[in-house]
Formats: structure tokens, C-alpha cells, sequence
């Protein structure tokens, strides 16, 4: 790998690898059913080909390979996604390093996906990477298929490359790329240090 290579990072990531050790643990602690009770409900129960965009460590994964799942788990984060692999061994889960908004190892695949999951990633994204990421997130889903994204609001850490983003704006983007609202609650965020901190979550459904 060239020194060029090395040093290129991701709009978004900024601040990801320098902390990946401490998030790791704090990742892999928050259980599922907590994190996503806003839309369990609407998870699939047969089998289904799910697409993880911003995976993080793979912990949503995980939960989910358990139910059934195939999940191609999509991380630009080196530190995340290596560590990921090694803590969820698993032949449903395959990661895959790509990254918002063009996602172009992922669309040339040409898959599509019952459920999207873009969860604590798209606030990482400026307003022209939000539209192209919305339009190419809608063309990955299948026919019939749901979108499942969350959206933090409140303190961040400085090193973070961090945009205000409303859900009235992420409505707007969904249903201009065809998406119909399937769902949408404010919550508490499920780790306690944000949640002491005033963090709260946008939860947000739609349905193609
Ligand atoms: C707060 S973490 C959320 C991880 C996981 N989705 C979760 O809910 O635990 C944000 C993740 O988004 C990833 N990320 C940042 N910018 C991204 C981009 N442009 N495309 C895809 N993922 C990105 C980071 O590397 C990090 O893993």
C-alpha cells in the first residue's frame, strides 16, 4: 500500500481510527434490542439479504446473523471493520470497505437488499453527499424493502466531522428518490454516556 494510499481518508471517518480502540468496547456493549426497540417491530423475520452501511464493528450484524440474515456489512474504517471481522466470525456476515455516498464497490455488485440499515452514520454527511447517498442507498433496495436509518442530534466529539441534520430534511431526500415514511421517533440515545451527555436519536422507517 502506497503512503498516499494510507493517508487518504473518507469524508465522515475523520476522528474514527484515532479513537477506534475506545469505541470497540463501547460498540460491542450496547445490546441490539435497546438500540433499535424504536423499529424492532419492523425488522424482517424470514431470511433476508440486509445491507449495514457504516457497520461500525459489526454488532448489529452479529445480532442479526443470529436471526437468519446475510448481511454485507460495509465499513470505511480500517480499525472498525478488522475488528469487526475477528469479534463476529461469521459465514452470513461478509464486510466489504466502501463508503457514502457513491458506494461504488457496493452498487457495482448490482445486489439489492430487503432492509438497508444506515444507523449513527448520515449526520456524517454534507448536504450534496446526502442527496447522491439517498438516491444511490434507494436504487440498493429491492422492489418491496425497508430503509431503516438513525440520526443523532446533540453533542459531539470535536474530532468528528459532524453536520446538523433534521429528519424533515431526510423525509424530503426519501421521498424524492421515491421512499414512503414508514416510521418516525425522537429517542433517548441507548448508551449511557450520550444519554448523560443530552444525546438524543431521530428514528426514521421507509418503505419502498
Ligand atoms: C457512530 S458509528 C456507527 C456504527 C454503527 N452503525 C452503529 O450504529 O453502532 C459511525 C460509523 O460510520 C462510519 N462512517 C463515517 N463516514 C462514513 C461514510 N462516508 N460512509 C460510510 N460509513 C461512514 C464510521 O466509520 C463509523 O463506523
Amino acid at each position: 500500500m502506497s503512503a498516499l494510499t494510507r493517508s487518504k481518508i473518507v469524508p465522515g471517518t475523520e476522528g474514527y481510527s484515532e479513537d477506534a480502540e475506545s469505541l470497540i468496547s463501547r460498540y460491542e456493549g450496547v445490546p441490539f434490542t435497546e438500540k433499535y426497540k424504536a423499529v424492532l417491530h419492523l425488522l424482517p423475520t424470514k431470511a433476508s439479504k440486509i445491507l449495514d452501511i457504516g457497520a461500525g464493528t459489526g454488532v448489529d450484524a452479529a445480532w442479526l446473523a443470529t436471526k437468519g440474515h446475510c448481511i454485507l456489512a460495509v465499513e470505511p474504517t480500517d480499525q472498525l471493520r478488522e475488528a469487526g471481522a475477528k469479534l463476529h466470525p461469521s459465514s452470513q456476515i461478509e464486510w466489504l470497505d466502501d463508503s457514502l455516498p457513491m458506494l461504488l464497490k457496493t452498487m457495482a455488485r448490482k445486489e439489492v437488499f430487503d432492509l438497508v440499515l444506515v444507523t449513527a452514520v448520515w449526520t456524517h454527511l454534507a448536504e450534496k453527499e446526502r442527496k447522491q447517498a439517498m438516491s444511490n442507498i434507494a436504487a440498493l433496495l429491492k422492489p418491496v424493502a425497508l430503509l431503516i436509518m438513525s440520526l443523532r442530534h446533540g453533542p459531539t466529539p470535536a474530532s468528528r466531522r459532524v453536520f446538523e441534520v433534521t429528519a424533515e430534511e431526510t423525509m424530503e431526500l426519501a421521498q424524492r428518490d421515491g421512499l414512503r415514511e414508514a416510521l418516525y421517533m425522537r429517542t433517548e440515545s441507548a448508551q449511557p454516556i450520550n444519554r448523560q451527555a443530552g444525546v438524543m436519536w431521530s428514528w426514521l422507517a421507509f418503505q419502498k
